[in-house]
């Protein structure tokens, strides 16, 4: 049945016509989708960052297809009215098309998800060509693409010098030209991002990439204070979830060491 409640693509483009700002936000489970889908945003992503948040990893790199399809289906299931766009992961679709439209699909199948998202510009457009031919929304990531981490020698701002500049612009309207409904821009100085988004007729959804973007995006557990190791400047946390986490969990513990938990209160 169609999802008729749904942000759609379409929905974001209208956004960008309108001068309305995007919002969107990671989430990786049922619970967290529901939380994040109440409060109102446009789009959940459930990004291949979950394999360093969630589950140690020092990258993004050994997330797979089959964790992305589960929390994809998680996420999807505890939403009903945000657009939730899942990541592909390394190396699935980065060897050819004809590879990225089978895994874009099977994530579509398997997840209920309305669009995929991947990393790259000129080298993946053909790819974003095909999956968009077969019928599944692309979104794509300029910027700092955290697959190719090693190849850029780290998580640092992209296109500062003019030539890098220019060739992020390019990058963005063959993207754009092949199909793609919106774009990511990650961690590029605030005066490129306007470029590009005054460039693109689609929109540019921005992390670490100043305020001229059409929509921005955070990692939820980083702006939540959940991952407070982590504190770039451009995060702006909006909570202190993990001072919340240990200092409940520490007065159970000391409530159960000293015999105050459980109360009557809390007895049958
Ligand atoms: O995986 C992810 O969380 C992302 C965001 C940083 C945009 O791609």
């Amino acid at each position: 049945m169609t999802d008729l409640k749904r942000v759609t693509t379409l929905s974001l483009a209208d956004l960008k016509r309108r001068g309305q700002k995007i919002v969107m936000i990671t989430a990786y489970d049922a619970l967290f989708g529901r939380l994040v889908d109440e409060a109102g945003v446009d789009v959940v992503l459930v990004g291949d960052s979950v394999a360093p948040l969630l589950c140690g990893e020092e990258t993004t790199l050994p997330a797979t297809l089959g964790q992305m399809m589960y929390h994809g289906r998680i996420v999807r299931r505890g939403t009903t009215r945000a657009l939730v766009v899942v990541d592909l992961p390394f190396l699935t679709y980065q060897v050819s098309a004809a590879q990225a439209v089978r895994n874009a699909g099977l994530v579509l199948k398997r997840t209920g998800a309305g669009a995929v998202k991947l990393e790259g510009g000129r080298t993946v457009a053909p790819s974003i060509r095909a999956v968009v031919d077969a019928g599944i929304p692309v979104m794509a990531h300029l910027g700092l693409t955290p697959q190719s981490v090693h190849a850029l020698g780290g998580h640092r701002v992209q296109g500062k010098e003019a030539a890098a500049a220019d060739r992020l612009i390019e990058d963005a309207k063959a993207i754009e030209d092949a199909g793609a409904f919106a774009v990511v821009l990650e961690l590029v100085p605030a005066g490129l991002a306007q470029r590009v988004t005054a460039a693109l007729s689609i929109p540019t959804i921005g992390i670490g990439a100043g305020p001229h973007c059409d929509g921005q995006v955070l990692v939820l557990h980083d702006m939540l204070g959940l991952n407070d190791g982590f504190r770039p400047k451009f995060l702006k946390p909006y909570a202190a979830l993990a001072d919340i986490v240990r200092s409940a969990v520490g007065a159970f513990a000391s409530e159960v060491r000293g015999g105050q938990f459980p109360d009557a209160e809390h007895s049958h």
